[in-house]
């Protein structure tokens, strides 16, 4: 069964309460809960890791990644510096897709720049917790067909 890991950085442990207008109602542990029943649908396994401290999701990619197909991510912060983050990921040697619950080019200029997004096959920016699941749906797919 192909495993994927997904990975929520600094603050996100806050959602639901966390600027409700541009992040949502919705809280990590329903995010969680719906990227689960979802990967059940597709038959697939997920391993969830949130971190406030950039070296875990570091000792969490190069734990899990050896027994992985491809990585979602949503770096908070990390996103727009986390530099060993995004050298974790490329080590990783997966397919990354990269998840924003908000559209980070709508907002301010320092959040336009992802240190990330170079090394992901994609970005998907704004589209709520939704994204989490169409990023799900995506790898799912690409790690059966191979091919975009
Ligand atoms: C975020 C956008 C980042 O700029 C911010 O620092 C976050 C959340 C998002 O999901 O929209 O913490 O990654």
């Amino acid at each position: 069964m192909h495993t994927f890991l997904v990975l929520n950085g600094p603050n996100l442990n806050t959602l639901g309460k966390r600027d409700p207008k541009v992040y949502g109602k919705v809280t990590l542990a329903q995010i969680e809960q719906r990227v689960r029943a979802r990967a059940k649908e597709l038959g697939v396994q997920v391993e969830l890791c949130q971190s406030n401290q950039e070296g875990v999701l570091v000792d969490f990619l190069q734990a899990n990644a050896p027994q992985a197909q491809g990585v979602i991510v949503n770096a908070g912060a990390l996103t727009h510096y986390g530099l060993s983050l995004r050298e974790a990921l490329v080590d990783a040697k997966l397919p990354v897709v990269e998840v924003h619950l908000s559209n980070i080019h709508a907002r301010e200029e320092w959040r336009n720049k992802s240190v990330v997004a170079p090394v992901a096959v994609g970005q998907i920016s704004g589209l709520g917790w939704q994204g989490y699941l169409f990023a799900l749906e995506f790898l799912a797919r690409y790690a059966k067909e191979g091919s975009k």
